[in-house]
This record gives structure tokens, C-alpha cells and sequence, in this order.
């Protein structure tokens, strides 16, 4: 637990014919003195990510840019949200949680089925156009490579999932739907301290998690949120318990 990306999954140390991306890697995270040595894991499950020719280019499928050519292909415009996505992973690589070094794994689970990999240390680009620019790259290329050292930052990966995720974790689903509403502050005391946490979240618009490697599904809140603030709500909790300021 804690080791280098290397140590975690050799298949982020693997060389291949990668394409440089207009991607940059964060500095190391300072490590906060008052964590503990679990950690959290991330995976963000049914991601809208399809790539099309749309004219002479291809280009990340999303239904305000694209309705007309979903309408033409008879696909429902409002599948097609990698705004979520987007949102998704600023929230949880912009957090507090995530500069404290406490981020061990993300993952993103696309509902074409494919298994994306990404490093914490990304800084993912802030605006939607140049991040759907970068996913049309991943989606061809099956990785992206730092402009500024040699760090992978994002890269398909083998299924499923739980290859990839730490053993002896407490595996959480997060869903609206869910029998019970936990505050989640509470709930994770439950957890021995040094238990590693995978989050399971949405980033579709509408339906919910079917994924059967979860432990327990639960609500963190008695209101439908969006991926975002669900995220924020584990990211606020986890930082209050670990002391992250
Ligand atoms: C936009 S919602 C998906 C819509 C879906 N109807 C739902 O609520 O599950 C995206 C994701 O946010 C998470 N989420 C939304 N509201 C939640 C809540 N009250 N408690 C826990 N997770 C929630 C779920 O993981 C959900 O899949």
C-alpha cells in the first residue's frame, strides 16, 4: 500500500508506441504527516466515452455537439454526457484528498466496455473541448504519455476491474437508490483505519451501478446528486478523517 504506481500495477511501467498528449503530470503530492496508510480508490463506473468520424474528424460523442448525428444513428442524444466524466475527475483530482497523497488508484469503466487507468499525478485539461480532444486520443492510441517526463498518465487497461484494486479493500457503491442513507463520516468509522476504500460512482445520467464487486451500496445523501457532489461528499469525509486540511 502507499508503493510507487510501479508497484501497484506493472502494467503502468510497460513501454509501447505511445503518442505524446497535450497532458502534464502534477509534482509528486506532499504527503500529509497525519494520514494514515489506507487509502482511497476510485472507480467511476458506465463513463460515456465513444469516439465517431463526424465529418472528416473524429470526435468524443456528446449530445450537445453531436444530437443530429446520434438522432441520424438512432442513438439517444442524452446517453451521450462525458461533461459527467469531466466533472467527475476534476473533482476528484483537484481535491485536497488527492494533493495529500491519499489517491492510490482511479479508474474509469466506459459503458462501451473499456477499462481506462488513470494516474493520480494528471492534470486533467480544465476545459471540456480540450478534454474531449484528449479522451478521442486515449481512445486511439490506448494511452497518454506526459509532454513533461515520462509518466504514463492515462492508459486502457485489462478488465475487469478488480484486478487492479488492492486486496483485502471495503468496496462501497454509491447510489441514490440504495437502501440505506449513511452519513458517510459515520459509516467510515466502521472501517479498520489502515482499510484500504474503493468508491464506486455513477458517471452516467440516468440507471445505476450494476457492478457485483461491491461489498455494500449505499446513499450519502437523501437528494439525487450528480457524480460531483456525490464525489465531493467522499472527498470531504475522507479529508475530515484524515485530518486533511
Ligand atoms: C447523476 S447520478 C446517476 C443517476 C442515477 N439516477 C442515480 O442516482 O444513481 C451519478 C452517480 O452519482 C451517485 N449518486 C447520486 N446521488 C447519490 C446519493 N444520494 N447517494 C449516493 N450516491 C449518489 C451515484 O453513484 C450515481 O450513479
Amino acid at each position: 500500500m502507499g508503493g510507487k504506481e510501479e508497484d501497484r500495477d506493472p502494467e503502468m511501467a510497460e513501454s509501447s508506441d505511445e503518442e505524446i498528449a497535450e497532458a502534464s503530470a502534477d509534482p509528486a503530492p506532499v504527503k500529509s504527516l497525519t494520514a494514515p496508510d489506507g487509502g482511497v480508490w476510485f472507480v467511476l463506473e458506465k463513463a460515456s466515452l465513444e469516439v465517431a468520424k463526424v465529418g472528416k474528424n473524429y470526435q468524443l460523442l456528446n449530445c450537445d455537439d453531436h444530437a443530429n448525428f446520434l438522432r441520424k444513428h438512432k442513438r439517444d442524444p442524452a446517453q451521450y454526457r462525458p461533461d459527467i466524466l469531466h466533472q467527475a475527475l476534476l473533482a476528484i483530482l483537484d481535491s485536497p484528498m488527492n494533493k495529500a497523497g491519499k489517491l492510490k488508484g482511479l479508474y474509469v469503466h466506459t459503458e462501451k466496455n473499456v477499462l481506462i487507468q488513470i494516474n493520480p499525478h494528471i492534470r486533467i485539461p480544465r476545459t471540456f473541448k480540450r478534454f474531449c480532444g484528449l479522451m478521442v486520443q486515449l481512445l486511439q492510441k490506448l494511452v497518454i504519455r506526459a509532454t513533461n517526463g515520462p509518466d504514463k498518465l492515462m492508459k486502457v487497461v485489462k478488465q475487469p476491474v478488480t484486478r487492479h484494486l488492492p486486496i483485502g479493500a471495503r468496496r462501497i457503491g454509491m447510489s441514490y437508490s440504495a437502501p440505506k442513507v449513511v452519513q458517510l463520516k459515520d459509516y467510515i468509522l466502521t472501517t479498520k483505519e489502515d482499510t484500504p476504500l474503493v468508491f464506486v460512482v455513477g458517471a452516467m445520467s440516468h440507471g445505476k451501478i450494476e457492478v457485483d464487486y461491491i461489498d455494500d451500496l449505499v446513499a450519502v445523501s437523501a437528494y439525487p446528486l450528480s457524480a460531483m457532489w456525490a464525489i465531493a461528499r467522499i472527498c470531504n469525509a475522507l479529508e475530515t478523517q484524515w485530518n486533511i486540511v
